[in-house]
């Protein structure tokens, strides 16, 4: 079994710097169930190398992803997996989200999720409105921890006065070509990182290897350092990610070849120069 390297956040819970991502396993916005199969294999075998963290969310295939997930866990111990999924940004409102924690727990046949996060921020509805949900799904041992994803730093900020219960996390597109211009929020390298540092809060990197696009990997000092600590372009991109403090990636892996490699991309160390170097490697705008 592989030893994923693990952060604690908010002096409270442990969390591996590698995770599974599952956007896409069993279709995209509805189910395609023509490779089940496949995906149950993929999650099993992650689980069974040794990671543990599975990211999947409400919307992804309309909720069949979760089935999935649950097919491939059901033979493993509670203790050697942790589930994060999400609630829809659509389904803010108070009894949405009770609703929807409810479903997914039920899909995912486990008693509690051990982590919920609100999927994207949604300006129609009261944050405080939000909130008193997740407390009372806190207080109802429906869900474990919860957090956040794509949220801003205003928002982050208010929300810490509407609970008591620690934000354990933000999950945010970031890797290393982008830093600060991504799909749902601008300034994340600049602003929110540094924001969840400060106030106990981890950071999770979605597409974190840059969807599998080599364009990318082909990068010279990508290729360069590959060379130099005889790993892939891919490896280095994700070392170079959990090499930030308080920070998780959960790439999408489904052959059992990238498992292992990013397995083995989160147990070595970089010089400080090179990460150095690959700080620099794309503009930081902001
Ligand atoms: N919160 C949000 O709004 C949000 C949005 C998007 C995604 N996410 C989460 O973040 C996860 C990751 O993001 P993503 O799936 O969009 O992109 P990603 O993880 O950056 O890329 C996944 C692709 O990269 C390939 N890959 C994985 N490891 C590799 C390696 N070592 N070498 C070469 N290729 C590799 C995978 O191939 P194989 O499948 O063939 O192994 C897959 O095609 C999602 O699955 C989802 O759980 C969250």
């Amino acid at each position: 079994m592989n030893t994923i390297p693990e952060i604690l956040i908010n002096n409270e819970l442990s969390m591996p710097v590698l995770g599974l991502g599952t956007w896409e396993m069993g279709g995209r916005q509805s189910p395609d169930t023509t490779e089940d199969s496949k995906w149950i294999h993929a999650i099993e075998t992650a689980i069974g190398l040794g990671v543990k963290h599975i990211d999947t969310a409400a919307i992804y295939a309309g909720g069949h992803t979760e089935h999935l997930v649950a097919e491939a866990i059901k033979n493993f111990d509670r203790s050697s997996y942790f589930i994060t999924t999400k609630v829809s940004g659509n389904n803010l409102q108070f009894g949405e989200v009770i609703r929807s924690a409810k479903a997914s727990r039920n899909r995912l046949g486990i008693d509690q999720i051990d982590l919920l996060l609100l999927h994207w921020p949604n300006p129609e509805v009261p944050i405080s409105q939000t909130i008193s949900a997740i407390n009372k799904l806190l207080d109802d041992k429906v869900i474990r921890y919860f957090g956040l994803s794509n949220f801003p730093v205003e928002l982050m900020h208010e929300i810490a006065y509407y609970t008591d219960a620690p934000i354990i996390t933000n999950q945010v597109e970031y890797n290393l070509f982008t830093r600060n211009k991504a799909s749902y929020n601008d300034h994340i390298e600049s602003e929110i990182i540094p924001w969840c540092l400060k106030n106990s809060i981890s950071i999770t990197a979605w597409r974190p290897v840059m969807k599998g696009d080599v364009a990318q990997a082909n990068h010279p000092i990508l290729v360069a350092l590959a060379e130099k600590y005889a790993k892939t372009p891919f490896q280095i991109a994700l070392n170079w990610l959990v090499s930030k403090p308080q920070m998780m990636a959960i790439p999408k892996m489904s052959s059992e070849q990238h498992i292992k490699e990013n397995i083995e991309a989160v147990q070595f160390k970089m010089e400080e120069s090179d990460i150095l170097t690959l700080d620099s490697i794309c503009e930081k705008s902001v």
